[in-house]
C-alpha cells in the first residue's frame, strides 16, 4: 500500500537512482511497483535489461491525466509502490505528492540542490492546503562523499540537519560506482559480481539502510495516522 514519491525539480539530484535501490530494496521481499513518471523513461530502460527482480513491476507512466489512476491501481494491488518524478515542477508533480504516503527529496549537497529542494517543500505545502491532507515529506542527501565531506558540503548539509523544520534521513546515499553500474548494466546491487565493482560490501550496507530507515518512518507516519504510539 504504501506510496512512496521521489521530488526534486533539479536534475541529477539522485531521484532515479534512489528510487530504483529502494524499489529493488524493498522486492526482495514485497511485491513493489515502481511508477516511472520522467518522460525520459530511465527505469523502463534499465528493466528493459536482465536482472530485473521478480517481484518488482515497472508501471510506465503515460501521462499527467493517467498519474492518479496508475497510482491506485499499483497502490491496491502491491504492498509498496514508489514513483520517480522527472525533474521539473510539473501538475503531474504535484499530483503523486498528492497521492503520497512519504515524498522523498533527494538532493546533492550543493546549493542549486539545496534551493530546488526548498521548492519542492514550498510545493508540497501548497499540496498539503490544496488536499487539506498532511504530506509526510523527507530530505535525502544524495552522492555524498562516504568519507570527509567538503566545507561546503558541511555547511548545506548543517543547513538542512540543524533546521528543525525539516526532516532528514540520518542515511545519505553516498556516490559509489555499484549505484550508478545498475543503469549501464541492468540487474541489482544485490546481484552484481563483487570482481566487476568497486565496494559492493558498503553499496549493499548503504541500501539497506536506507531500506531500515524508510520503513521505520513509515511505520511512525501509520502509527501517527491512527493514533498509535510511536515506539
Ligand atoms: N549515489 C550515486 N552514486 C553514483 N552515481 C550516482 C548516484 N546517484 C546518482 N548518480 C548518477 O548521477 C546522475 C544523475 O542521477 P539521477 O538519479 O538520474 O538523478 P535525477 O533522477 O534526479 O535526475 C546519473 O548519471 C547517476 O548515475
Ligand atoms: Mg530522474
Amino acid at each position: 500500500m504504501p506510496t512512496i514519491a521521489f521530488a526534486n525539480s533539479k536534475g541529477g539530484s539522485g531521484k532515479t537512482t534512489s528510487a530504483l535501490l529502494l524499489a529493488c530494496a524493498l522486492a526482495e521481499t514485497k511485491p513493489t511497483t515502481i511508477i516511472d513518471a520522467d518522460p525520459r523513461h530511465p527505469i523502463s530502460t534499465w528493466a528493459d535489461m536482465p536482472g530485473k527482480p521478480p517481484a518488482l513491476t515497472i508501471l510506465k507512466n503515460a501521462s499527467e491525466r493517467t498519474i492518479l489512476d496508475e497510482i491506485e491501481e499499483a497502490a491496491a494491488r502491491d504492498p509498496f509502490v514508489v514513483i520517480d518524478l522527472e525533474g521539473t515542477a510539473s501538475r503531474l508533480m504535484s499530483y503523486a505528492i498528492s497521492q503520497a504516503d512519504l515524498v522523498i527529496i533527494p538532493l546533492k549537497e550543493q546549493q542549486q540542490d539545496a534551493v530546488a529542494a526548498l521548492d519542492v517543500i514550498q510545493e508540497i505545502h501548497r499540496d498539503m492546503k490544496a488536499t487539506r491532507r498532511k504530506i509526510p515529506y523527507v530530505t535525502l542527501f544524495t552522492q555524498s562523499k562516504a568519507a570527509v565531506k567538503s566545507r561546503t558540503a558541511r555547511h548545506i548539509s548543517s543547513q538542512f540537519r540543524d533546521n528543525p523544520a525539516i526532516d532528514c534521513f540520518t542515511c545519505e546515499i553516498h556516490e559509489r560506482d555499484a549505484f550508478a553500474a545498475v543503469f549501464s548494466i541492468g540487474g541489482t546491487v544485490a546481484t552484481m559480481d563483487p570482481a566487476k565493482v568497486n565496494g559492493l560490501s558498503k553499496a549493499l550496507a548503504n541500501i539497506e539502510d536506507f531500506k531500515n530507515e524508510v520503513i521505520h518512518k513509515l511505520r511512525a507516519i501509520r502509527k501517527v495516522e491512527t493514533g498509535e504510539a510511536v515506539a
